[in-house]
Parts: C-alpha cells; sequence; structure tokens
C-alpha cells in the first residue's frame, strides 16, 4: 500500500505537458504473478519548451527493470527511476524519439484492484483514474491522448480470449503453449481509457446496425456458465446505442463493442474504449435471481458506459478537476434514457429521492465539495454524488433555462467543436452560451459553490387586485473552504394552481425574468408580481424538481392536498404528499423520543390513501406514494441533535396508522396487483410488483402477523417478490420462525450464487435495532463471505454502516467502533474501498450528543493509525475538521 504522501493537487496549476504522446505501443506478456511489460512511446517536445526540461512520468509501486532510448540503452545518469517516477533529461530538441519501457508487475498480489488485476483467474485492469501507472511508467492524465496498439502474449490454454481497447488485428499461436492478440485503438485517448483482459471466458454475441448502417459486433464476456443471464444486459446496449443516434445524433465508431463481466471491481463499471468491463452485478440478470432494481440498474449503467463513448472518450477531461463534464453530464444521459424507457415521473422521483438521501446530506456535512473542486489529495475520493448527481442536475438546469430547443444546440456545438479533445467546465457551457446568446457566468456558480441552496418562500394573495405575489429569497450554506456564498441564478419551474385544479395563465409578471413555466431566481431576494389572477391559486413551486434546492414554504395540508390531487406534474404531487408527510414523521420523532403517544394528521393518512387507491394513476406512482419518507429523510428534516432509535419508533407508529386506516385499501391492491402472466422485467409491471410489495408491508404493520409475508415467500416465483417478502420477514418479525426458516431455505437454495447471498447479506445487516451489529459479526465468519470481494464488503459492511440507521447508531458507540476496526483492516489491501465505506458517517455531527461523541472517538481511532492509505487518511481528516 502507499501510504499518504500528503500532497494536495490544485486546479490553478494546471500546465499542459512539456512533451507531446504521439503514439503508444504496449506489448504484455502475461503471467499471474509476474507479467512483463513493454511500452514503446513516441514522444517529441512541445514548441517552445525549454531544452533543458526533462520527461517525467508517473509510476506507482514500479520497479524499471529496462529503458532504451530509440532502441539503445540510456546512461544511467541520464535518468532517475524511483516507484513513483522516471525522469529521463537531455532529449531531443525538435526530433520525434522513441522511450522502450520494460517493466514488472505481479497482477496476482494486486488487492487494491487498480492496474493490471486478477478476479476468479481472469487478468483484468482498472485504469480510472491514475491506474495506468501502476502498469507502465507513463505521463497518466487525461489530456494526454493517443492512439495504442497492444499486443497480449499469453498461456493458450489458460487465456483463450485476450482483449484490448479498438479493433482487433489478429492473433494466433505464438510459440509452444503460447498465443498472442493484437489491438489497434485508432481513437487517440488518454491511458485511464485503456483496459486489457484476458483468460477464459465465455461470449455472447450480437449486432448492432448503425444509423449510417455499419454494423458493429456486440460481445458480452461473462464467465463460464453465465451465458444465459446476459440477456437484458445485451438488449439495454443495442437500445442505448439507438438512443444516443435518435436523441443526440451519436453514432458508434468502432467495428466492435465489448463488454466484460467481472466479480472483482471496486465501482458499478468502466468505460474504457471499446472494452466497458462490469461489476457482473450490472450485467447479470434472470428472473430468479434479479430484482426488478436490479434490471433497472443494469439499464441504467449499460447505458451509462456506452455514452461515455461520446461523453467521455471521444471529448475527454483536460485534467480531474473536470470530471463532472463527463460524469455528471453522462449521468443526465442515463436518466433521460431511462426516463424515455420507463416513466419519466417515476423515474424523476427516484433520482430526487436518491438526491436528497446521498448528496444533500454530502453538501451539508463534513465532505461538501463543489461539483468542479478546485484541490484535491486524492482523486479517488472525488468520485462523488456531488460530482456525479448533482452534475448531472446541473446539466438539467442548462436544458430548463436554455429550452430543448437550444440546449441540443449546444450538444451538438459541443460535440462538433471539441471531438478528439480534452477540455474544461469553461469549454462546455461556452457551447451553450453561443447558440443561446446567453450570458451563464453566474449560472456557472453552480459548478464552484458547494452547499444545497435554501429557498425562503413566501405569498400573498390580493382579490381586488387580482395580484398574486411572489416573495423568494436564497441562501447557500457555507461549506468547508467556503464561508461567504453569492446568489446563484436557481431556474424553478412553477404553476398557480386554481380551485378548480386548473392551471392559472401567468404569463402578466413582473419582478423578474419568467420563460415559459420557468421563474428565474438571480437576486437574493426577489418578488415576483403576476397580474389577472382572479383567486387564490395555490404556488406549486420547484415543479419536476427543476433545481437541486431545499424549499422552506409553509403551505397548509389543504393546500398541498390540492396539489397532491391537481397538479398536472406528477412529480410535484409526490412532493406535495411528501411535505404532508414531513411534519407528521419528524413530530412522532419527537413524541416517540418524549414518550407520548404518536399521532398521524388524518388529513394526509386521507391524501396517501386517495392517491394509493387512485386506479387512474400508475402502479409505480402510487407506490412511490406509500413508500414514506425515510429514516435518514427525517433526521435531515430534524436537523441536528438526532436519535435514531426515536425517529425509527415514531415512524413506525405512523406507519401502523396508515395502515390500520387502509387496511382495506391494501387487501385490495395486494390481490389486484397479483401478475397474469410470466414474470417480466419491464416498467409497468415493475410498478405492479412495487405497489403490491407495498400493500404487503402496510399489511404486515394492520396485521401484526408474518402469516402473509411468509405466504408471499412461499409463492413468489421470482426473485422481486422473494426478496420483498424475506426483508419484510426480517426487519418486521425478526424472531418468528417463519423468518428463520425463511433465511434458511434462501440460502441453501441460492448458496452457489455470490450475487443472491449479497442480498441475504444485506437484509440481514439492515435488520433494525441493536442486534444487528451481533447478527453482522457473525455474517463476517460465514464461508460465502470474502473480505477481499468489495461486492461482499459493500453488501454486509456497507450495509450495516449505511442504511441501518438504529443497527448501526447504538448509543453505546459499539456499531462506531466495529466499523473503524473494519476500515482498518480493509484499507491496507484496498484503500478506495475503506474510504468509500467510511464516508457513511459524514452526517455524525448531527447525531444526539452521546452517539456523536462515540462517532468521533471511533474516527479519532482510524486517524491514529500510523498507517493510513491517502484516500482514508483525506476521507477521516476532512470528517473530523
Ligand atoms: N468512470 C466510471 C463511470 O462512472 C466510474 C469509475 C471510476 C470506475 C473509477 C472505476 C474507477 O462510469
Ligand atoms: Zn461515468
Amino acid at each position: 500500500m502507499r501510504t499518504d504522501t500528503g500532497q494536495i493537487v490544485h486546479l490553478a496549476d494546471y500546465r499542459p505537458t512539456d512533451f507531446v504522446l504521439e503514439r503508444v505501443d504496449l506489448t504484455f506478456e502475461l503471467d499471474p504473478t509476474n507479467t512483463k511489460v513493454d511500452a514503446r512511446l513516441i514522444f517529441h517536445r512541445r514548441e517552445g519548451v525549454d531544452l533543458s526540461a526533462p520527461l517525467v512520468l508517473d509510476g506507482d509501486e514500479l520497479a524499471l527493470s529496462g529503458l532504451l532510448f530509440d532502441q539503445k540503452d540510456v546512461p544511467a545518469s541520464q535518468y532517475d527511476a524511483t516507484p513513483e517516477s522516471l525522469i529521463i533529461r537531455d532529449l531531443p530538441a525538435e526530433a520525434p524519439f522513441e522511450i522502450t519501457i520494460t517493466t514488472h508487475i505481479n497482477p496476482e498480489a494486486n488487492t487494491q484492484l487498480m492496474g493490471l488485476y486478477r478476479t476468479n483467474g481472469i487478468y483484468c485492469t482498472q485504469c480510472e483514474a491514475e491506474g495506468f501507472r501502476r502498469i507502465t511508467y507513463f505521463p497518466d492524465r487525461p489530456d494526454v491522448l493517443a492512439p495504442y496498439t497492444i499486443t497480449i502474449i499469453g498461456d493458450k490454454a489458460a487465456n483463450p480470449v485476450m482483449l484490448s481497447n479498438g479493433n482487433f488485428l489478429g492473433g494466433a499461436g505464438y510459440d509452444e503453449g503460447r498465443a498472442f492478440a493484437a489491438w489497434f485503438d485508432p481513437h487517440p485517448k488518454p491511458s485511464y481509457l485503456f483496459a486489457l483482459v484476458a483468460g477464459d471466458l465465455a461470449v455472447v454475441e450480437d449486432t448492432f446496425v448503425t444509423m449510417s448502417e455499419r454494423e458493429v459486433t456486440l460481445k458480452i464476456y461473462v464467465e463460464h456458465g453465465n451465458e444465459s443471464r446476459t440477456a437484458y444486459a445485451m438488449d439495454a446496449l443495442k437500445r442505448s446505442m439507438k438512443w444516443d443516434e435518435e436523441r443526440f445524433g451519436r453514432e458508434y465508431d468502432l467495428d466492435i463493442f465489448m463488454i466484460v463481466a467481472v466479480s472483482d471491481f471496486n465501482m458499478g463499471a468502466m468505460e474504457n474504449k471499446g472494452l466497458n468491463v462490469f461489476n457482473d452485478k450490472y450485467v447479470l440478470a434472470d428472473p430468479e435471481t434479479a430484482t426488478d432494481q436490479d434490471y433497472a440498474n443494469i439499464e441504467a449503467i449499460i447505458a451509462h458506459e456506452y455514452f461515455h463513448n461520446w461523453t467521455g472518450n471521444r471529448i475527454t477531461c483536460r485534467d480531474w478537476f473536470q470530471l463532472c463534464l463527463k460524469e455528471g453530464l453522462t449521468v443526465y444521459r442515463d436518466h433521460e434514457f431511462s426516463a424515455d424507457q420507463r416513466s419519466r415521473p417515476v423515474k424523476r422521483i427516484a433520482e430526487v429521492r436518491h438526491l436528497r438521501s446521498d448528496q444533500f446530506p454530502e453538501d451539508g456535512g463534513p465532505l461538501a465539495h463543489p461539483v468542479r473542486p478546485t484541490t484535491y489529495r486524492e482523486i479517488n475520493n472525488f468520485y462523488t454524488t456531488t460530482v456525479y448527481q448533482k452534475g448531472s442536475e446541473v446539466t438539467g438546469m442548462i436544458a430548463t433555462l436554455l429550452g430543448m430547443d437550444d440546449f441540443k444546440a449546444g450538444m451538438d456545438l459541443y460535440f462538433e467543436r471539441h471531438d478528439g479533445q480534452a477540455v474544461t467546465v469553461e469549454d462546455y457551457v461556452k457551447c451553450f452560451e453561443d447558440v443561446s446568446g446567453r450570458d451563464l457566468a453566474q449560472f456557472s456558480l453552480w459548478y464552484s459553490q458547494a452547499g444545497t441552496p435554501l429557498v425562503n418562500v413566501s405569498t400573498e394573495y390580493d382579490q381586488t387586485s387580482a395580484t398574486f405575489k411572489l416573495s423568494l429569497e436564497q441562501m447557500v450554506p457555507a461549506t468547508p473552504g467556503q464561508p461567504d456564498k453569492q446568489p446563484m441564478h436557481i431556474p424553478l419551474s412553477f404553476a398557480l394552481i386554481l380551485d378548480n385544479g386548473a392551471i392559472a395563465d401567468a404569463t402578466s409578471v413582473k419582478g423578474g425574468e419568467v420563460t415559459g413555466d420557468v421563474l428565474h431566481l438571480t437576486d437574493r431576494r426577489q418578488t415576483f408580481t403576476f397580474t389577472g389572477i382572479a383567486s387564490r391559486p395555490v404556488l406549486s413551486l420547484n415543479r419536476s424538481f427543476s433545481a437541486p434546492v431545499n424549499i422552506a414554504f409553509t403551505q397548509t395540508p389543504a393546500d398541498l392536498a390540492h396539489i397532491a390531487r391537481h397538479d398536472t406534474d406528477l412529480f410535484s404531487r409526490w412532493q406535495a404528499l411528501t411535505d404532508l408527510a414531513i411534519p407528521n414523521l419528524t413530530k412522532a420523532a419527537r413524541d416517540a423520543r418524549e414518550g407520548h403517544e404518536v399521532t398521524c394528521d388524518p388529513a394526509l393518512i386521507a391524501a396517501l390513501l386517495e392517491a394509493a387507491g387512485d386506479d387512474t394513476l400508475e402502479p409505480a406512482f402510487r407506490a412511490q406514494v406509500l413508500a414514506l419518507p425515510s429514516e435518514a429523510d427525517i433526521g435531515r428534516e430534524l436537523g441536528g441533535n438526532n436519535d435514531p432509535e426515536a425517529i425509527h419508533t415514531g415512524r413506525n407508529a405512523v406507519l401502523k396508522l396508515i395502515a390500520d386506516a387502509g387496511e382495506d385499501l391494501f387487501k385490495r391492491l395486494f390481490s389486484d396487483m397479483k401478475a397474469d402472466s410470466a414474470y417480466s422485467p419491464d416498467a409497468e409491471s415493475a410498478g405492479k410488483r412495487a405497489l403490491k410489495a407495498a400493500a404487503l408491508t402496510y399489511l404486515a404493520y394492520a396485521e401484526n402477523s408474518p402469516q402473509r409475508a411468509a405466504e408471499a415467500f412461499g409463492a413468489a416465483d421470482n426473485m422481486t417478490e422473494l426478496s420483498q417478502a424475506l426483508t419484510l420477514l426480517a426487519h418486521r418479525f425478526p424472531e418468528a420462525s417463519e423468518t428463520t426458516g425463511a433465511l434458511a431455505s434462501f440460502l441453501t437454495r441460492f448458496d452457489a450464487n455470490p450475487l443472491v447471498i449479497d442480498k441475504w447479506f444485506s437484509l440481514q445487516a439492515t435488520m433494525p435495532g441493536e442486534d444487528a451489529l451481533a447478527r453482522v459479526k457473525a455474517l463476517i465468519d460465514h464461508p460465502r463471505y470474502n473480505a477481499g470481494n468489495p461486492n461482499r464488503v459493500r453488501a454486509l459492511v456497507g450495509m450495516y454502516a449505511f442504511s441501518n440507521p438504529t443497527g448501526f447508531n447504538r448509543r453505546d458507540g459499539e456499531g462506531y467502533r466495529f466499523l473503524a476496526g473494519q476500515i482498518l483492516e480493509i484499507d491496507p489491501k484496498n484503500p478506495q474501498l475503506a474510504a468509500r465505506i467510511l464516508t457513511s458517517m459524514r452526517s455524525w455531527r448531527s447525531l444526539e450528543p452521546t452517539r456523536a461523541d462515540q462517532a468521533r472517538d471511533a474516527l479519532m481511532t482510524i486517524e491514529r493509525s500510523p498507517s493510513l492509505s491517502t484516500d482514508v487518511r483525506d476521507i477521516v481528516e476532512r470528517m473530523l475538521k
């Protein structure tokens, strides 16, 4: 492990390399513990660069075993090699020259899963962000682009498959027992997009004909036996390729597109040029082993990685500070794709839930940073929900501000102007300014100012003048390193809903810019005055969540119910019901904490049951309505001094009141939502299952018996319903014999399938209450647990820390101490994974003092450890600051 070097990188320090890389030619002689890498690199000195400037290449845990200049040995006096760098002096003034570097690396010993590593006997690489420098010395930064030629030599029997980026050049026997394969990628790319995969893999093949009628070969590589579980991923890939042509005019640009599924992977997937590498969790699916959520994730991630071919690969980032340029934009694109393939409002609700549960806490805590940070200590720690999800929201706001036509024109210009380049956020924004004529300088604060803006709202209606006044005030909270903030340009979609449910004509307005149904809030305080409004309207604001802000606006339950009934924007109807629920849930938490009886406003119950029972609404939407804000959501609303136990007790009591009041409806829904045909993962069928599961959950509260869930478990013919029933049993009836029996039978049935056993780990890790810790500790010793596999660790330890508020936040602090121990164990093997899981404690300051003290102590135990990785040290120090 590379322990902390403490170096901080600043955006302001950016400058181009002294030497221009023209071509890369790599030869790998594969060996599990001693792979030889020859890198032939052609460079020339950049015009105007001083003759004394040396060539500086990056390394990470490397040893140099050979160095040639134009095929001749380089004298020792001319270079310095350390594990972290190779510096070569006295290089030509202008003429191109060739450097050949030989290194030997040990894939088997590579437990961080960065660079070249082994997973279940397969050779695999991960180079983003700085993994390539673990393979050979290289200018390992995203603004160094070159075409690559790759030759792979390996044992023939062990490696029938040998893949790299680009198009296949050829392959054959090499010498006795060995084979070679050669690949050429004509599209200049940075090193982070390099990939190599070799081993004994099965392949499933298909084709896609592009808009200019070129036939592209599609291949998905998986471990033998998994071929039949690739159909959905292949289908999603073809739909993605088609959609990108139709919606963004983007065509695929190589003869072949490959996806490889591996079982050890730090992230979801990786967009290497023409050779995407996936966490197998996001490729493999069949009805027996994958849930509706798994299918939706696979569709979204296949699309995401494919879309990177244009937003990320053809146009890449100048430096890692620009990460949102490819990630935020590509998330925006995959969201749009899913919205088009499924239900747009339901997708939007899920996105906003995710944003609020992950990004808002990040933005409001010690790890807050701008969408485009200006400094980092460890780039791995900036693959955050802020860069991805808030980054996507920023692009969404550009679309809202400009309107779809100008947004489309701006994207077209971006693709045309910057194809083949490594660019910045400024370059991107400029394209939208150029096509629209709009100045986006103030809007660009979304890239540089961290923190979730708060918009205070007040309204006033005057009957005699038929005037409606809307006063808005924005406040951007202080975040680490940014005490003072400027007012932002916030696009707020709105509607004025009249008594009869119709939307008022609100075009006669003063006080600020309004385009279509979008208010432009640009000042700190601004009052919009609407005239010609004949009766008091109900304001629906931030419809479709047009801006990622918090809104403080006290609306009466009657007004919220009015929005929930009449808004034409389904997202806003859901939001209104959420706004109705929140005060009930926060009050319930307070009452539970003080030992008072928990109550619930009948108006909330009535509105929820009305929406849930409305057969004109799609079932997936009704399921979202019934899901209610989570315990974490309630904690965030409470804002501090939180007692997770009381939040849990209060919320459960409210659920019970809703369940009792709606028992008949839930019985009807439970039987109405039965599937009338075999399982299909389509959105409509998934929506029915989601509503059925919500009904089953409420019935468990109403009936207070495991009976119905146990029957559902027995009757389920697909993983969605099976795992839902099992989760309900375990979370509601942990002591019941039905639960013990179901947990055991699930394990026996899916023992051979690690991805399914992960579900079994997760649902136990998230069982509410103090006992969860003992269970998690016991499961760590389970033979199916594997501390070296990121999916296993995330399923058990990660889910416990991130998704079990009562089980993890024990008053005695044992949960935190356990996590600290785990972090210190994982860190030496896989720092990226350790740092990621540690972020689960980022909101520790919002806990009540007893728990907060325990949390701080546990964090300080980690901080005191002498040999932390840069990744963990960076996170723990920022959390304690
Ligand atoms: N670039 C990948 C994606 O979002 C994520 C990733 C980052 C994967 C770093 C591995 C390592 O598509
Ligand atoms: Zn991405």
